[in-house]
């Protein structure tokens, strides 16, 4: 059927508020109800059945995608990583489609694109198949889609999908297939830790139940910061450059935060790893440019904050994300976005919908065709 705006002003801004319900799909999907860590028959908690098989026992893992969904394999990579331990490699598909890596044996690959039609995601793909074709194992292809689209032609080209289960995104700027991808990748990432036994049953059952709650902190973002992020926009309309800085799995949100921006309000954005900010864009701080910096408590906590610090006495103006609420942080940040507490691991599906809300309503506030930016296109199938 025909998808509507349901009282939205913009399709964008509704796909924002879709993704409580997304991620519950996702949890619905992927995750066996009847689970619990005292089954005396040991089963995963995880159903992504014939994708599982594909790589229970990879050495190595390479992904290829493109825009949102390279930024949504950055987070995959640090959860494949960091929970399962298989060394992982993420790739622009257009730089890997003609500047491929050397072959490694036992390796899986993974193309990830919303739409299912990214030309240069497909190529990348095709080429890794061609120049596997005939060769045994460890040598042969074995890839997997990650992608929304089940209907698509990633689905036909590849040995099995992941299906994100967004429904039909329709603003260009990606949100919540974007969290779907990243739900998709906590997925993969748990049954390789399971099956590898990298993480104990306990750790894996408390990263379950931090998962299931949450749709229900998405909707207290929602609810609680929407209009205070959107009396903020006002004070940006007329920003010509925002840095937004993250940690760890929080570095590729401050990407995707950037991008957002960038994408719908065309105004000039950089996402930064927080301790790299010494080595260049520190030299355009200044009371005109405000910094975004993603501060969840875990391991990256005090160390962003010092990188905050050191943008404070260039006069930025500061906005910190973050779910502490104390003297220090309301110190340090000019504006707070508070989302609920969390594991920092999980932190990236509650710390991405704040600058989510922030570049939307920027963008709205600046009068923009938010569902159609200028130069863009949903997906795009031409190389
Ligand atoms: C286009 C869209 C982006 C998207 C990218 C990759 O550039 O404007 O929002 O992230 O394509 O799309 P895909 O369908 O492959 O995820």
């Amino acid at each position: 059927g025909t998808v509507e705006k349901q009282g939205f002003r913009h399709f964008m801004l509704k796909e924002i508020y879709e993704q409580p319900s997304v991620v519950r799909s996702c949890l619905e999907n992927y995750l066996d109800s009847s689970w619990s860590i005292d089954s005396i028959e040991a089963r995963s908690p995880i159903t992504l059945g014939a994708a599982a098989e594909l790589c229970s026992d990879v050495d190595y893992i390479q992904i290829v995608a493109c825009g949102t969904s390279w930024n949504a394999s950055l987070v995959g990579k640090h959860l494949l990583e960091q929970l399962a331990g298989i060394p992982t490699m993420v790739q622009y598909a257009s730089e890997f489609r003609y500047f491929p890596s050397p072959m490694l044996a036992n390796t899986l690959t993974i193309g990830v694109t919303q739409s299912g039609e990214t030309a240069d995601t497909l190529a990348a793909l095709e080429m890794e198949k061609q120049r596997r074709m005939g060769l045994e194992f460890p040598y042969n292809a074995k890839i997997l889609g990650i992608t929304n689209r089940p209907e698509s032609t990633l689905t036909h080209m590849v040995d099995c999908i992941i299906n994100t289960h967004a429904g039909v995104e329709i603003g260009v700027a990606a949100t919540k297939s974007f969290v779907a991808q990243l739900m998709g990748f906590y997925f993969l990432a748990l049954e390789l830790a399971y099956r590898r036994k990298t993480l104990s049953l306990e750790k894996i059952e408390i990263l379950i139940k931090g998962l299931r709650k949450l749709p229900n902190q998405i909707e207290i973002i929602l609810e609680k910061q929407g209009e205070q992020i959107q009396e903020l926009s006002h004070n940006f309309c007329d920003t010509q450059d925002f840095i937004f800085l993250g940690r760890g799995i929080n570095f590729p949100i401050a990407l995707e935060g950037a991008l957002k921006l960038k994408e719908i309000s065309y105004i000039h954005a950089e996402g930064y790893p927080a301790g790299e900010m010494k080595h260049g864009p520190i030299a355009l701080l200044d009371a005109k440019v405000p910094v975004v910096a993603i501060t969840m408590p875990g391991v990256a906590h005090e160390k962003v904050l010092s990188n905050a610090q050191e943008a404070r006495a260039r006069d930025a103006h500061l906005i910190g994300v973050t779910s502490i609420d104390n003297a220090e942080s309301r110190t340090i940040f000019n504006d707070l976005l508070f989302v609920p507490e969390i594991d920092e691991i999980l932190s990236p599906i509650i710390s991405v919908i704040p600058l989510q809300l922030l570049a939307y309503h920027i963008a709205a506030k600046r009068g923009l065709d938010v569902d159609q930016p200028r130069n863009l296109a949903k997906s795009v199938t031409v190389e």
